[in-house]
């Protein structure tokens, strides 16, 4: 009896041992699966402490990381002129600030709200230094900026954005908040939070461009049309001038696209757009107005693809493909 009690028992064990050696990975595979980035870090640069405070107001939201980034060497918090000065020596050397505190595994997060003041109509320079060092990460992530400035002007949320598509290319940038300091208690802040900050972001196609030596990233965004495209990816496509003057390439497609959820578009720079009426895919560089057979299915944000598209004269062949 006490042999077969102890062959059962062998034999159990055996059992088990074979069952967890079968799929040595497999629960390792379920992590990775529900380890998905979801959480919102939000990062923040302040001299002065007029973004710490609005920093403070967003930090509270349910579910947000907040982290002060600070610069190794401090900046004179008393003159402006000064700390201009010292950008600009960095800037023209090619150095960025070398920063503390930054946070080591920024790929958990899904959303980087990233918070600083505006320095001569730009970014500051230590949250410049912070994305230009970060780049690869952030390249896959939703960026949400915010910002304090002396004077609220739109022309320093335009320049931002732009800084930030230059030093990260291909993120997804979601609607800035730029407030004055004198206004920090401002009732946008809480529609800003509603409508930025604690919506789930919509979902992008990480796409690549590939012409020659040369590759720029872009997405596609979630209408049917896009859907449609990114089925058939990877593919070839032969580029061309549309009409002369005008800021746009065309590509002839083998394929139609549905129009489902898409009407009309008014195209800028980086947008790409299916024409219906003759079933291409149109490259922008500029403006040239709104026409009711384009239909936005993506965007590349690449000052470098700009570059290259406006000034390509002659036909080339473009792979689009989806990004890893
Ligand atoms: C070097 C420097 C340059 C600045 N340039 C501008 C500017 O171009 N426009 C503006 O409205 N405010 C400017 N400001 C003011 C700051 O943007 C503003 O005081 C901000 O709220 C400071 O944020 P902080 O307290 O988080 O550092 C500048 C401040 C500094 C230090």
């Amino acid at each position: 009896m006490t042999i077969i009690v102890a062959l059962m028992v062998g034999l159990l064990i055996t059992a088990c041992t074979v069952q967890s050696n079968k799929h040595p990975e497999s629960s390792n595979v379920s992590r990775v699966h529900h380890s998905k980035p979801k959480k919102t870090l939000l990062i923040y640069y302040s001299l002065t402490k007029n973004t710490a405070r609005l920093a403070n107001t967003i930090g509270k939201q349910p579910g947000i990381e907040s982290v002060e980034i600070k610069t190794k060497k401090s900046y004179p918090t008393t003159d402006n002129d000064q700390v201009n000065k010292l950008v600009k020596e960095k800037q023209n050397k090619h150095q960025f600030d070398q920063l503390k505190r930054v946070p080591k595994n920024l790929n958990q997060y899904q959303k980087i709200i990233i918070g600083f003041p505006i320095w001569s109509n730009d970014m500051a320079y230590p949250m410049q230094s912070f994305l230009a060092q970060n780049k690869e990460t952030l390249s896959h992530k939703v960026i949400v900026p915010f910002t304090t400035s002396s004077m609220a002007e739109a022309s320093a949320i335009r320049n931002t954005e732009a800084t930030i598509r230059r030093l990260v290319p291909g993120v997804n940038l979601q609607k800035g908040l730029n407030l004055a300091s004198s206004d920090l208690d401002s009732k946008r802040i809480t529609s800003w939070i509603n409508q930025t900050v604690l919506k789930t972001p919509s979902k992008k196609t990480a796409i690549t461009i590939r012409t020659g030596s040369e590759v720029f990233k872009g997405y596609l965004n979630n209408s049917a049309a896009a859907k449609d495209f990114a089925k058939h990816l990877p593919q070839k496509l032969n580029v061309k001038n549309f009409a002369t003057g005008y800021p746009e390439k065309y590509a002839k497609l083998p394929f139609k696209l549905r129009l489902n959820d898409t009407k009309g578009d008014d195209p800028g720079k980086g947008d790409l757009d299916y024409n219906s009426k003759n079933q291409s895919l149109f490259f922008y560089h500029g403006r040239v107005g709104k026409f009711q057979e384009l239909h936005r299915i993506g965007h590349i944000n690449d000052s470098k693809y700009i570059n290259f598209v406006s000034s390509h004269q002659e036909p080339f062949e473009a792979q689009i493909e989806l990004s890893n």
